[in-house]
């Protein structure tokens, strides 16, 4: 017998043979795109632009600056090479002291010191994408499933479902109320999920929202808190994005809701990182922040399979313990988010397409809808196969969010330098033209055609011609 006897689905288990990972996205299909034709300023100027990556890069430099003057805090430079070996075998699961106090004192200072983080309950993991991994497992049992506000960032349906079995049940929101989140919905999703015989364990949140770029209101998180408490049930808040918020209303966390209102603290769970706020996704610097003992006792055994590197938490704690320095990021990064977005959305709204109104995060919900040729996802793929292809911008289409409503796409804006904005900007304003153009032509020869006799045998012969002006491309076509 030869060693090719099993096909791949026997030699390997069921959740490592299966799409869990849910790479067969056009999320990642973009990501693709771009990976195979990387926009470059003098190598690769027609390349794809990468707009479909939540990253912050905008004030990278403060943070160079910082570790520049402050080579002490690695221990990969001569000036920290005395704690090299301190460092190198520290491994204990809970972190470094100094760490932990700096991660709650930024906590703190990101939410304007309106709430104190207890550095006991800071608990690591990699990424945010750990962390959440850790909570799902501590919460909920395979089959379990947490209702979550849609559109939601699509990573939640691998770090919380791939290895825990848990699912997770839309809740639905719209434009017609901005996406806000209601309570009807958020009832009638537990009584779908109570209906199909499912155990709903919690609700997943995400304040600030990725892909919306919009806080929740106070009275919005009062109301979810109160929610949770009625059917005992968890409240996951995912607060990655809290120091994006660059301009009024003021970021709102759940830690300071459940100081103002009564309600049970063990149900309560945040997760941040340090990916966004301070724009270091590299560095992988989850936390997970319960206000459960038990769940926050699991939490730090599990974090030994996630833990953040020694050296990396040595770094941290001596940037974030830096007052000076992270009251000046926090002001400086928020200012540079505002006149970015700014730019962006004007330079939107000069082509006629708008965006939904937001205050946070390092994107923007683009609305393309009148672009499509019908409201449905197939046209939304068509369009941001265009988009991705004849464009080549990376921007992410809805449907990867799980948006009930054809036509969004989500732009990030926070990973590319002013040049490139205008070059993103400008292949926009040239796309939108000659749609408009295109859409003119038709219209000109639809009143044409609408004057001649047998006009519907000759608009059909017409229509079917590669040389018809009736353009072929959906955007073209959506100009309707
Ligand atoms: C809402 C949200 N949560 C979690 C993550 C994952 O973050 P991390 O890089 O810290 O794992 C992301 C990344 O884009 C995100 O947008």
């Amino acid at each position: 017998m030869g060693f090719s006897g099993g096909s791949e689905v026997q030699l390997l288990s069921k959740m490592a043979a299966g799409n869990g990972h849910g790479e067969d996205s056009p999320y990642f299909d973009g990501w693709k795109a771009y990976d195979s034709d990387p926009f470059h300023l003098t190598e690769n100027p027609d390349g794809v632009i990468q707009m479909g990556l939540a990253e912050n890069q905008l004030s990278f430099d403060l943070i160079q600056d910082w570790m520049a003057k402050h080579p002490q805090a690695s221990i990969c430079t001569l000036e920290g090479l005395d704690d090299f070996k301190d460092v190198a075998i520290f491994q204990d699961y809970h972190g470094l002291p100094e760490f932990r106090n700096a991660v709650a004192n930024f906590m703190a200072k990101v939410r304007g010191n309106r709430v104190k983080f207890d550095p006991d309950r800071i608990v690591m993991s990699g990424g945010a994408t750990g962390a959440h991994e850790t909570v799902a497992f501590c919460l909920a049992d395979p089959g379990d499933a947490f209702l979550v506000p849609i559109p939601y960032y699509p990573g939640f349906d691998r770090d919380l479902r791939w290895r825990t079995g848990v699912q997770l049940l839309p809740v639905h929101s719209d434009s017609s109320n901005n996406f806000k989140i209601t309570m009807n919905a958020m009832e009638e999703a537990y009584a779908k999920a109570a209906a199909e015989n499912i155990r709903v364990k919690g609700i997943l949140i995400t304040n600030p929202s990725n892909p919306l770029g919009t806080i929740l209101d106070r009275a919005t998180l009062v109301d979810l808190v109160a929610f949770v408490n009625s059917k005992h049930i968890h409240l996951v808040c995912d607060e990655i994005y809290a120091a994006t918020v660059f301009t009024q209303p003021d970021f709102v966390s759940v830690a300071e809701v459940i100081d103002e209102v009564e309600c049970n603290r063990d149900l309560i769970h945040i997760v941040y990182s340090l990916s966004k706020d301070l724009g270091l996704p590299g560095f992988r610097v989850g936390i997970v922040y319960s206000y459960n003992d038990a769940v926050m006792r699991c939490a730090r055994k599990m974090s030994s399979f996630g833990l953040v590197s020694t050296q990396t938490q040595r770094l941290v704690a001596g940037l974030l313990s830096d007052d000076e320095f992270v009251g000046r990021y926090i002001f400086e990064s928020a200012e540079r988010l505002a006149t970015r977005h700014e730019r962006f959305t004007s330079g939107l709204e000069q082509v006629g397409i708008g965006c939904l109104e937001s205050n946070s995060g390092l994107f923007l919900w683009m609305d393309l809808h009148k672009m499509l040729k019908e409201q449905s996802f197939e046209s939304e793929m068509e369009l941001w196969r265009v988009v991705v292809n004849e464009v080549k911008l990376n921007v992410s289409p809805g449907q990867s969010f799980h948006c009930a409503e054809p036509g969004w796409f989500r732009v990030c804006f926070a990973n590319m330098d002013d040049e490139v904005v205008e070059i993103a900007l400008r292949r926009i304003r040239t796309f939108v033209a000659k749609a408009d153009l295109a859409a003119k032509k038709r219209r000109c020869w639809q009143n044409k055609l609408n004057k001649l006799s047998f006009k519907s045998r000759i608009f059909d012969d017409v229509a079917m011609s590669p040389r018809s002006p009736m353009p072929h491309s959906p955007m073209l076509r959506a100009q309707n």
